[in-house]
């Protein structure tokens, strides 16, 4: 098993000038799950595109399979089995599940494609990593784990050699993630070699045999997990000594009034209910977190509070906002937004954000009466306020005129945050906030949501299926499950097992895991 199938060898890269990547070197054995790991904008996916063919590198050598390659695009790539399930999105939403996996490629006989057989293929391909999103399907009418499951079908009908996955769990549910370590395992026994980016450092020591480190484009080293543990992994990421925990405010302090109330919330779509029984306050000054898988409803929740959701939704129950009963008949994003709601979404590509733009467009975005006079946008109010956000969520590099599509996914979600920071809110909900973002700017992220929490009197409401995400946030914690809140719990007196046994439904493990604590 030993047998290298990638090598990599003094890879550099620049993109106008500016160096990203230098003299990497980084090699993946056949039959191995190797986790590339660093910081957000360390040079994780510009590595892995410079062998795909999506940049080209400005120096550097690569063998597959003990040949010599050098792919000029990634269709050159795949047909050489080599494929990687990129970051950001690459499928085209209008097209069917099936027309995506095989883009290009569709499989015809005698000029006719052969649509039958092409949805065989795809559904062999969407079982062989447990999904079930029916080959027929729009993408742009998927959620986002569906539509993350098409992406990883995609690359792996390539038959691939080289399998590289760019965080491909970032937007998946604890069953789906199950799911994708099956597959790996299963790819591991064929022998393909695999390139594992993640944040989540945790499925490094789940899936990893070994690690390789990145940090501002260079190779800090190579590491067998055996021999790691997560806090030398961690001051390998960041190159600085870390403690452990976050020191927690110690005393938990009741805020004096709330901001937002809701009363016997209910939504129901088409018939079928998307949550019901919905009671919960949210403190001026507060961080409650809602802990729940992906499609226990926290979205769905998160939407009826900004108006977000379809206007077929049959919604009832009471929410009291700052004081005032508000009607769900007249609440749209533009009016929630008027109020002061602001939200952080988990698909940002769709909805957060414009790439095409730069920083400074998108921050101002949501803040324009604060930066404009009339019509007039005031240049040197919006360039101030901008650089202020920048340094509050330590946005890399530092500079606003940069367009978002050349900024490292982690960061493109600093914008995300610091564009509703600027909004001046006074609820924020953050629907999944940190996906993509690595640890030290996570860490960062909370430590912004948190002052402002304390100083400005904001109130968040946290969803996250990432449950230390949660443990290290909130204030306090509601456990969502299939609709229905099940538990609220304190963060300090909960350990993070126990909330995973909540999470899934298990109560009497959970109800055991929190008297051993005591
Ligand atoms: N197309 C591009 N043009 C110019 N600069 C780019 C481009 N793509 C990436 N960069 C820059 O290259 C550096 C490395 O980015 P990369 O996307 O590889 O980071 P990453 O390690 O994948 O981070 P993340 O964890 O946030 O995804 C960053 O400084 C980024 O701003
Ligand atoms: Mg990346």
């Amino acid at each position: 098993m030993d047998e290298v199938a990638l090598k990599m060898t003094n890879v550099n890269k620049s993109f106008g000038g500016v160096q990203v990547l230098y003299d990497v070197s980084f090699d993946v054995r056949a039959g191995e799950v190797h986790a590339l790991l660093g910081e957000n904008g360390a040079g994780k996916s510009v590595l892995m595109k410079t062998l795909m063919g999506v940049h080209r590198p400005d120096s550097g050598d690569y063998i597959v399979a003990g040949k010599h390659v050098r792919f000029n695009n990634p269709t050159e790539a795949q047909r050489n089995h080599v494929s990687m399930v990129y970051q950001e999105f690459g499928l085209v939403k209008y097209l069917t599940v099936a027309e995506n996996i095989f883009m290009g490629r569709l499989p015809s006989r005698r000029g006719m494609i052969r649509w039958g057989y092409t949805r065989e293929q795809a559904v062999g391909v969407l079982d062989s990593l447990g999904s079930d999103v029916p080959p027929t399907a729009i993408v742009g009418d998927l959620k986002v784990a569906d539509q993350q499951e098409v992406e990883i079908a995609r690359a792996l009908s390539y038959d691939p050699v080289v399998f590289v996955m760019d965080e491909p769990s970032s937007a998946l549910s604890y069953d789906e993630i199950g799911h994708l370590y099956e597959l790996i395992n299963t790819l591991r026994a064929r022998g393909v070699a695999m390139v594992y980016i993640t944040h989540k450092l945790n499925e490094v020591f789940d899936i990893a045999d070994r690690c390789t480190v990145i940090r501002d484009g260079s190779i800090v080293g190579t590491y067998d997990i055996s021999a790691l543990d997560i806090s030398t992994l961690v001051e390998k990421m960041t190159g600085k000594k870390v403690s452990a925990e976050i020191v927690r405010e110690d005393i938990y302090k009741k805020s004096k009034a709330n901001i937002i109330e809701l009363q016997n919330l209910e939504a129901r779509e088409k018939g079928k209910v998307l949550f019901s029984d919905v009671n919960l306050t949210v403190g001026k000054g507060e961080i409650v977190g809602i802990a729940g898988q992906i499609g226990a409803g926290k979205t769905e929740l998160g939407k009826t509070i900004f108006g977000a959701l379809p206007k077929t939704t049959v919604i009832t129950g009471k929410m009291i906002f700052d004081g005032e009963e508000i009607a769900f008949k007249g609440l749209n994003p533009s009016s929630a937004k008027k109020m002061g709601i602001g939200f952080v979404t988990e698909d940002r590509q769709a909805e957060g954000m414009i790439t095409e733009q730069s920083v400074l467009f998108n921050t101002i975005l949501p803040a324009f009466h604060r930066v404009t006079r009339g019509f007039v946008i005031i240049g040197r109010l919006a360039r101030d306020m901008v650089r202020g956000i920048i340094k509050d969520v330590a946005l890399r590099p530092p500079d606003p005129n940069r367009l978002l599509k050349f900024l490292s996914g982690g960061n493109q979600q600093k914008v995300v945050l610091g564009k509703w920071l600027a909004a001046q809110s006074k609820l924020l909900l953050l629907d999944e906030p940190t996906r993509g973002v690595d640890v030290g700017a996570r860490e960062e992220i909370y430590d912004v949501v948190r002052q402002q929490v304390r100083e400005k009197g904001l109130g968040v409401l946290l969803f996250s299926s990432d449950l230390r995400e949660i443990m290290l946030a909130a204030d306090r914690i509601i456990v969502m499950r299939l609709g229905k809140i099940t538990h609220e719990l304190l963060p300090h007196k909960t350990s993070e097992k126990q909330l995973l046994h909540f999470v899934l439904g298990e109560e009497e493990e959970g109800e055991a895991a929190g008297n051993k604590k005591e």
